[in-house]
C-alpha cells in the first residue's frame, strides 16, 4: 500500500505546485485582470489537494526508507525540510496574501514583488520535487543512471542521460 500511495502522493504534489506555477505565470503574462483573480483565489483552495499530498510522501517516504540515510534516500531526505519550509514560510503565507490583494483589485507594486517571491519559490519546490522524483526512479531502476564512460564521449560527444 505504502509502495503505491508514496509515488502517486509525490506525482499529485508535484502536478498541483507546477499548474499553480503555470497558470499564474501565463495568466500574469497573457490573461486580464479579472482572470488573474481568478486564479490567485483559487490556489489557495488548491493547499486543501497539496498539503496533504506532501505529507503523504514525506510520511510514506520515510516509513520506505526503514531507517536507512545512505546515498539516494539521503539526498531525498535532506530536501523535505527545504520543500516543507518553502511551502509554509513562503507559497502559504504568499498565496493567501496574493488572493486578497486580487480579490480587493489591488495589483501594486506589493502584489508583484509578492508575486515574484512566489514564483521563485514555488520553482525552486518543482525543482526540489522533481529531482526526488528522479532519485525514486532511480532507487527502482526505472530510470538509466547517468552514463559518463561511453565511447562517443571520446569524440567529444556528451552522453544524454
Ligand atoms: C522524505 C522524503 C522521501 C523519502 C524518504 C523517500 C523515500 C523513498 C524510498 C525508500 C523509495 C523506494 C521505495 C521502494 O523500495 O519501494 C522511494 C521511491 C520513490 N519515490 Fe520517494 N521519498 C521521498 C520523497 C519523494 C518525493 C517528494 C517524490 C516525488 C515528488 C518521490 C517519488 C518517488 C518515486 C517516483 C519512487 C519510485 C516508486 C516506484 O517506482 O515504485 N519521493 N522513495
Amino acid at each position: 500500500m505504502t509502495k503505491i500511495l508514496h509515488p502517486v502522493a509525490g506525482a499529485v504534489a508535484l502536478v498541483t505546485i507546477a499548474t499553480f506555477w503555470l497558470s499564474t505565470a501565463l495568466s500574469e503574462l497573457f490573461a486580464s485582470d479579472a482572470s488573474v483573480t481568478m486564479i490567485k483565489t483559487a490556489i489557495p483552495w488548491g493547499f486543501l489537494l497539496l498539503v496533504p499530498a506532501l505529507a503523504a510522501t514525506g510520511g510514506s517516504g520515510f516509513s520506505l526508507a526503514k531507517g536507512r540515510r545512505a546515498g539516494l534516500i539521503g539526498a531525498k531526505i535532506k530536501r523535505m525540510p527545504f520543500i516543507a519550509g518553502n511551502g509554509i514560510v513562503v507559497l502559504i503565507p504568499s498565496a493567501l496574501f496574493l488572493a486578497s490583494k486580487a480579490k480587493a483589485a489591488e495589483f501594486d507594486t506589493a502584489f508583484y514583488t509578492v508575486q515574484t517571491l512566489e514564483l521563485v519559490a514555488g520553482a525552486t519546490n518543482i525543482i526540489l520535487l522533481g529531482l526526488n522524483m528522479r532519485d525514486g526512479l532511480k532507487m527502482k531502476g526505472r530510470l538509466r543512471p547517468r552514463q559518463r564512460d561511453r565511447s562517443n564521449s571520446a569524440m567529444g560527444v556528451k552522453p544524454m542521460l
